[in-house]
């Protein structure tokens, strides 16, 4: 070898083996994040709040899935996921007496539209040419769409008053 390449690459060796002494710590972020739920607000009574929870795990689950078969472009496993969120059964207005806030319930029917947008877009799978391949960057907006909602009830939920900021 060259005499004038051995002294960057001695350099080069000994910095891949140098203990990283100062270096950031790791990062963090590829650890599985903990599904913490929510905090409990006042304002919503327990009863209520438990009868919405049990939905949410399913819409945790099936938010899931849903997440890695878009991700991966797979429309028939999308579709499947985006229509069983669609039926699940609805969150009721009232729970042993107490009502259901308002903007909850609205933000409910709005997380079945987005998640039948979803499926219609995915329903394609199988023909030619279906609208979530031929623009891939819709599919994705549809999905960041039906998060939107998630976020934003968990928002009505936490932060009453904001409720119907979007
Ligand atoms: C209609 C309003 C609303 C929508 C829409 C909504 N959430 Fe929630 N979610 C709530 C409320 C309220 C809670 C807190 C319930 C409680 O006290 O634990 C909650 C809690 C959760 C929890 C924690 C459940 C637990 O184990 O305690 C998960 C997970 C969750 N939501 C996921 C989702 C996902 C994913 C979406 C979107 C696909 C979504 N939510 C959409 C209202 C909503």
């Amino acid at each position: 070898m060259h005499r004038k390449l051995l002294l960057p690459l001695a350099l080069l060796m000994a910095c891949q083996t140098a203990p990283a002494k100062d270096s950031a710590p790791a990062p963090t972020a590829s650890r599985a994040a903990p599904r913490k739920g929510l905090p409990k607000p006042e304002h919503i009574s327990e009863d209520v709040r438990d009868a919405i929870a049990s939905k949410m795990r399913e819409h945790g689950d099936d938010m899931t899935v849903m997440l890695w078969s878009i991700l991966f472009l797979d429309l028939q496993g999308s579709g499947e996921y985006a229509r069983a969120m669609a039926a699940r059964p609805p969150i009721p207005d009232t729970v042993d007496g107490h009502e259901v806030p308002k903007p909850i319930l609205e933000l409910q029917h709005e997380l079945r539209a987005r998640a039948e947008i979803l499926a219609t877009m995915a329903a394609a799978a199988g023909e030619e040419s279906p609208a979530a391949t031929r623009d891939p960057r819709k599919f994705a907006e549809a999905f960041g769409e039906l998060t939107r909602v998630c976020v934003a009830c968990h928002a009505a939920y936490l932060y009453p008053g904001r409720a119907n900021e979007k």
